[in-house]
């Protein structure tokens, strides 16, 4: 992995397209217009630029969006020294690396975060991906490669435009990572609010986190598969949720937040987690997210698992807690098991019938 990740975005983005052919900045129409023609502005000194904007959000996940990205490149004329650039979150980082990295077999690729999420997870290690339309329903992620950035630019400025619930979806990823490193870091995000005043000054550190992870295991043959913390569940959740056309009901960060609710209290079961630590974890957790008004059943839940792309052989794989700090990529689902839990746990946490 030779990413560079850096907050002086601007000189690094420079040295990143001197001498390309082309830059190819996919941005994001929902951000205000400034972002983009700031960096145009940079780019344009030395550098062709090309500027597509779509609408960012899950529903772009698909070969529908990819094939808008090709066209339009072949109808630019980029070629395999221009450098394709995303300004978005991690919709338009996913749909964007899978694009640069099978143009032409790959071209550089430049990634500038504009969510918490983007920051601190999604822009860091090199996956990218779209979602699959398949018999079962949307699948989350199934197409994609591995493909490091050059640069990932960070300019926490682009957060200030961020919907609340979008940094709230920021904080439930990055509960995942304070959960997965434990000690003074899990701490420091216990007392942190969900909004971007407390956030910002740990964005950083969680995506070390991340990167330290990511650096050990970049093809995820081991330990990376950390990073699903919440994620069986919570794609689960997403991908339901799309099915439904509720593609805005449910953020990623908090579908995830819910996955790591669960994983907690079947960690206490299963992997001896300290009890009272997890209720306490779970309690603060809820407050933060809210109870929702539907969790989905455990059979529709249980085929999305059973797609999810980390199973091999046909087990329903998920990571799961000894203790903050302490976590086990290895956990296998059994169907009955799992019934009888998310059924439980879906008594104690839809809101109609609490
Ligand atoms: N590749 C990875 O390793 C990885 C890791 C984590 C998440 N993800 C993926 O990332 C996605 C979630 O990321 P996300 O929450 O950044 O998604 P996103 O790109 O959908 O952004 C969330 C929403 O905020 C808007 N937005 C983005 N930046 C904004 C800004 N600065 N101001 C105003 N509005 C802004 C977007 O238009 C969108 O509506 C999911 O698809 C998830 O699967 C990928
Ligand atoms: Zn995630």
């Amino acid at each position: 992995m030779n990413s560079v990740r850096s907050t002086s975005w601007e000189n690094e983005l420079k040295s990143c397209i001197r001498g390309k052919s082309l830059v190819f900045l996919l941005a994001d129409s929902n951000l205000p217009d400034s972002y983009s023609k700031d960096i145009v502005k940079v780019c344009k000194i030395k550098n062709k630029t090309h500027l597509l904007k779509i609408k960012g959000g899950e529903q772009i996940k698909t070969h529908q969006h990819l094939i808008q990205i090709y066209n339009e490149l072949d109808v630019v004329g980029a070629d395999r020294k221009s450098v394709f650039m995303c300004l978005g979150g991690g919709t338009i980082s996913d749909l964007g690396g899978l694009a640069a990295s099978t143009y032409k077999r790959g071209i550089d690729f430049i990634i500038l975060p504009t969510t918490v999420i983007g920051m601190v997870d999604a822009a860091i290690g090199g996956k990218n991906g779209i979602n699959l339309e398949s018999n079962v329903g949307i699948l989350k992620n199934q197409i994609g490669t591995f493909y490091q950035p050059k640069l990932i630019g960070i300019n926490f400025k682009w957060l200030d435009s961020l919907p609340k619930d979008e940094v709230k979806s920021g904080w439930g990823e990055m509960l995942k990572h304070a959960l997965l490193i434990g000690g003074p870091h899990l701490e420091k995000f216990k007392n942190a609010e969900p909004n971007l005043a407390s956030l910002i000054p740990l964005i950083i550190d969680s995506g070390n986190i991340k990167e330290g992870i990511v650096r050990r295991d970049v093809k995820e043959n081991g330990e990376r598969a950390l990073l699903n913390l919440g994620h069986t569940i919570g794609h689960a959740i997403e991908s339901l949720e799309l099915d439904s056309s509720n593609a805005s009901e449910i953020k990623h960060g908090i579908a995830v937040a819910w996955g790591i609710v669960f994983t907690l209290e079947v960690s206490v079961r299963k992997l001896g987690f300290n009890d009272a630590l997890a209720k306490q974890l779970i309690k603060w957790i809820v407050d933060i997210i809210g109870y929702r008004e539907h969790l989905w059943e455990s059979k529709e839940v249980w085929l999305k698992m059973c797609k999810d792309k980390k199973n091999t052989n046909g087990n329903v794989k998920d990571v799961m807690l000894r203790s903050p700090g302490d976590a086990d990529w290895h956990f296998t689902w059994e169907r009955e098991e799992f019934t009888i839990l998310w059924e439980q746990f879906r008594e104690r946490y839809e809101l109609t019938s609490c």
